[in-house]
This record gives C-alpha cells, sequence and structure tokens, in this order.
C-alpha cells in the first residue's frame, strides 16, 4: 500500500520511486514482474503520469527497472542492469550518475554533459577567464622569484599580496590591515575555517534559508546543524532572528549579504544594521560572505556589515573566484583580535598553505590593475547575459516569475506550484538539452521544491535563447500532464 503525502517536501516521484524500490529490494517485487502502465499506474495513484514516467526513469537509470517498446516495463535484477537508454540528445547516462540519481547533487551532474546548455554552476563563463593575463603573471612570478615561487609559503599568505587585498577592503570601506587578513584556498576554506574555528559538533549554525549549498556542505562535514531564516527581497529577513538565537543558540551566523546565492538578493542597509545590533547584543559572530561584492552591474549596494561592524563580531570571507579565475582558489578571510591566530593554525593544519605561485601570480595581477580592467568587462557581459535571459524567460516560460538581481551570477526563478517541480523539471530538462540546479539544493530543510536557480553569465546570448527555449518545452510538456485528479492517499501495488 502506498500513502502519497502532499505535505512533504519529498516530491511525489520520488516517493513512487522509494516505494517501489523498497518492493523490488525486499522481493515483493521480483525480476521479471511487470509494473504497470505509467498512465494505468498514474490514474491508479491520482497523480500526474509525469510523476510515474519520472519515477520509472530513475529506476531504469539505476538498473532496477528495464522498458521494451509494446512489451512494457520490467522489473530486472538488481546489479545486473540492461544497457541505458540512447537519447538521441543525450546518449547514454554517465554510471556515477545512474548508481545515485536520486540524489540532487549527482542528479546535477547530467547537466554538465557537454550536449546540454548548462546553467546550474556557480562559476563564471569560460570564456570570461583571462588567460592571458594569468600566462603573462606566472611567467613574470617565475622569473622574478624562482624557487620561493614554487617553495612553501607562510600559512598566514604571501606577505604582499595580504596587503594588496588589505588595500582593496579599505577602498570598500573596510578597516583591515595585512595582518588581519589570512589567505585562503577560496572563499569556501575561508568559511570552512571560520566554522572549523568557532563551532564544535552539534552546534547550531544560522544561515539564511535558502543559502549557498557550500555552507550546508560545510556543516555536514563538521556536524553543525543549520537552521535557516527566510529571504525576501530585502535579503535576509531580521525580524525572527532574536527568537531564533535565544531558542537555539547558535555559535555562528553565515550570511551573503549582497547578491546572494541562490536569490541574487541585496540586504537593505536598514537590515545589515539590525543585524548587527542583535549580534551584537548577543555577542554572536558573523561569518559574511562577499564573494560576489564586487560583482555590480546595475547600481552599487551597501557597505558590507564588516564595514558597519563596531563590535568586531564580522569575519569577512571572500575570493576572486567569480571575477577572475575559480581555479587559481585564492580566497581571503579578514578577521580582527585573537581568533586570527586560532585561524592561522586551523589553516596550517587544514593545508600547510595555499600555493605561492597563485599568490604570488594573483598578486602581481592586482598590482598591475589588469583585474580591473577585466572586472569592468565581465560586469557588462553580465549586464548583457543578465537581459537576454529576462527576453528568453519572458518569450518561453512567461507561467514563471524570477528575480531582477543587480548583482552577482543568478537569476532566482519560481515556478507555478500546480506544475512540476524543479526536480521534475530537470529530469525532462536535461533530456531535452538544458540543465539548472533545483531550488532543495539550497535549503537547510528540504523546501524550494517550485525554485530554479540559473547562472546568467554561464552562456552567450545565443545559448541563452536556446537553452531557455528547451526550458521553456519541457516546462509546458510536462505542465500539460497536470491536469490529473489528485487523492489524498491511494492503495496500491
Ligand atoms: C556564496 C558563495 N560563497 C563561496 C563560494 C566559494 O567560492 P570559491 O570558489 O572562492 O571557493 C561560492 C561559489 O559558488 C559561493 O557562491
Amino acid at each position: 500500500m502506498l500513502t502519497l503525502n502532499r505535505d512533504s517536501q519529498e516530491p511525489i516521484y520520488q516517493q513512487i520511486k522509494r516505494h517501489l524500490r523498497h518492493q523490488i529490494e525486499t522481493g515483493i517485487l521480483a525480476p521479471g514482474d511487470r509494473l504497470p502502465p505509467t498512465r494505468d499506474l498514474a490514474d491508479q495513484l491520482g497523480v500526474a503520469r509525469i510523476s510515474v514516467v519520472a519515477a520509472y526513469d530513475e529506476l531504469k537509470d539505476e538498473g532496477a527497472i528495464s522498458a521494451t517498446v509494446g512489451r512494457g516495463t520490467y522489473v530486472t535484477k538488481l546489479g545486473d542492469s540492461p544497457p541505458l537508454e540512447t537519447n538521441p540528445t543525450l546518449g547514454s547516462l554517465p554510471g556515477s550518475a545512474r548508481a545515485q540519481a536520486s540524489d540532487l547533487r549527482d542528479l546535477l551532474r547530467l547537466a554538465a554533459r557537454p550536449d546540454v546548455i548548462d546553467f546550474s554552476q556557480g562559476t563564471p563563463a569560460e570564456d570570461f577567464l583571462p588567460v592571458d593575463m594569468i600566462r603573462d603573471a606566472i611567467n613574470m612570478v617565475l622569473s622574478r622569484d624562482g624557487a620561493a615561487a614554487v617553495a612553501y609559503e607562510s600559512p598566514e599568505g604571501y606577505a604582499p599580496l595580504r596587503e594588496a587585498i588589505a588595500a582593496s577592503l579599505h577602498v570598500r570601506g573596510i578597516e583591515s590591515h595585512a595582518d588581519e587578513v589570512l589567505i585562503t584556498g577560496g572563499c569556501q576554506q575561508a568559511l570552512d575555517l571560520g566554522v572549523q574555528a568557532l563551532m564544535n559538533p552539534g552546534d547550531v549554525l544560522l544561515t539564511s534559508n535558502p543559502t549557498y549549498a557550500g555552507i550546508l556542505d560545510i556543516a555536514r562535514a563538521r556536524g553543525v546543524t543549520p537552521v535557516g531564516i527566510s529571504v525576501d527581497h530585502d535579503g535576509m529577513q531580521t525580524s525572527t532572528l532574536e527568537s531564533l538565537i535565544i531558542e537555539h543558540r547558535p555559535r555562528l551566523l553565515y550570511v551573503a549579504p549582497t547578491y546572494h546565492n541562490p536569490t541574487g538578493t541585496v540586504m537593505s542597509l536598514h537590515r545589515r544594521r539590525h543585524l548587527l545590533e542583535i549580534a551584537a547584543a548577543h555577542r554572536l559572530p558573523i561569518l559574511e560572505d562577499g564573494v560576489y561584492e564586487s560583482l555590480s552591474y546595475a547600481g552599487s549596494p551597501p557597505a558590507s556589515l564588516k564595514a558597519l561592524d563596531e563590535a568586531g563580531l564580522v569575519l569577512y570571507a571572500s575570493s576572486f573566484s567569480k571575477i577572475f579565475l575559480p581555479g587559481m582558489r585564492i580566497g581571503y578571510l579578514a578577521v580582527s583580535g585573537r581568533l586570527y591566530q586560532r585561524l592561522a593554525r586551523v589553516k596550517r593544519a587544514a593545508d600547510v598553505c595555499t600555493p605561492a605561485l597563485n599568490q604570488r601570480a594573483m598578486h602581481a595581477v592586482l598590482e598591475s590593475g589588469r583585474l580591473w580592467e577585466h572586472l569592468a568587462y565581465v560586469q557588462k557581459a553580465c549586464l548583457i547575459r543578465r537581459t537576454a535571459m529576462f527576453d528568453a524567460l519572458t518569450q518561453r516560460l512567461p507561467e514563471a516569475q524570477w528575480s531582477e538581481p543587480s548583482g552577482g551570477l543568478y537569476l532566482w526563478v519560481e515556478l507555478p506550484a500546480d506544475g512540476p517541480t524543479a526536480t521534475e523539471l530537470f529530469m525532462e530538462a536535461v533530456r531535452m538539452g538544458v540543465g539548472f540546479a533545483m531550488g532543495p539544493l539550497f535549503h537547510t530543510d528540504g523546501q524550494g521544491a517550485y525554485h530554479l536557480r540559473l547562472n546568467i553569465a554561464a552562456q552567450d546570448a545565443d545559448q541563452i535563447q536556446e537553452g531557455i527555449q528547451r526550458l521553456g518545452k519541457a516546462w509546458h510538456k510536462l505542465a500539460a500532464d497536470y491536469a490529473a485528479p489528485d487523492r489524498e492517499s491511494v492503495p496500491f501495488l
């Protein structure tokens, strides 16, 4: 008996799949048993046919069932996978994704196939990456510094780079000295070090909800519990913050106030001040993520929390990944007081130091001023691509709503709640050759079933047109199936 729970965050198709899988694993359904046709099962369950199709598709991808045209769908022996069906667009799906297709992160890998126009990633487009600039910088550094450029560096980082970063922070209103700047392996490591230095397993981390998926990875890896705070047009809401602090006694609050990933929102100045006031009253440290802060293309954001912080509670994490080269892995933490030394110790334990060559090359690029020219180019290109995406969505998916970011890399799209979920849409979209990131990836509590994140910068205007056209087609195809009647719970098999 299958009881569908329509209030669950678990999509309906996943519930169907889980039930079928359980029946196969426990032998209730044996190899050779025939499954009902998708339309019949959908009628029996009172769900849209696409939900059954998606459940069957995933089970097929995992090798648990197979389908033959004209004969129907059969249970196959587990582990004895039939050859994958070949899709005219995609070819066969990769084995690793097949094995764990139910995991959203793994599902995302399907979007990395060469014939998929991929809007799912968090990186700038490859055509933004200034290869010549880094080649010149590396050659110059190797000739200038010789072996020192490829030796160990101090755990705190290459001193001239720390100075250059402190100077660039100063321009943004952050008073930070070189000896308060710790070089890290990208912003991700800066966040991880902050969590490690300030939290113990079992502690609570407050974060916006939705939030950057990477902070959820860190929370999982470090055994801390993320508790979410809602986000609206003005960024993370602060009205419930005090009661959450009293209820959960968090050790740290993580927030990306400017061009938030995934929603693109900018936290208002009023909220920034309110957040700092509450944090000061409760002595709650704030881990501020400023990784998109320089990537403005329509107006300038309010001052960062770090610049407004008078209580010395803000750790500011950022990197050059989004405006220069993500593969260089150059990030930093700006922290004042005794905490700095603790962070440097954690950094040394993590990886001894960030590669000297990359740090020196990054410094050379900063000193040359070429980074700022490049940034101006990226900002302009982002604006053009954002407009292309707005136009394409207006034309191809007018049923949805989307954010209008003034910086950063993402558009946060909300699908109508009476149509397919983002995960259901993803399966169909990838088949049609377009990928995006599904909303639940960014939530502390599995919410976000009808949201998806599109990277505005990853593709050029023509690819955006084509990709959004495919997306619209996929959504309309599934939405047409959503006319089926709903029932609360139904007996099944
Ligand atoms: C909000 C946010 N913080 C941190 C990172 C990680 O940046 P990095 O590549 O510098 O580690 C990302 C990357 O997507 C991000 O979106």
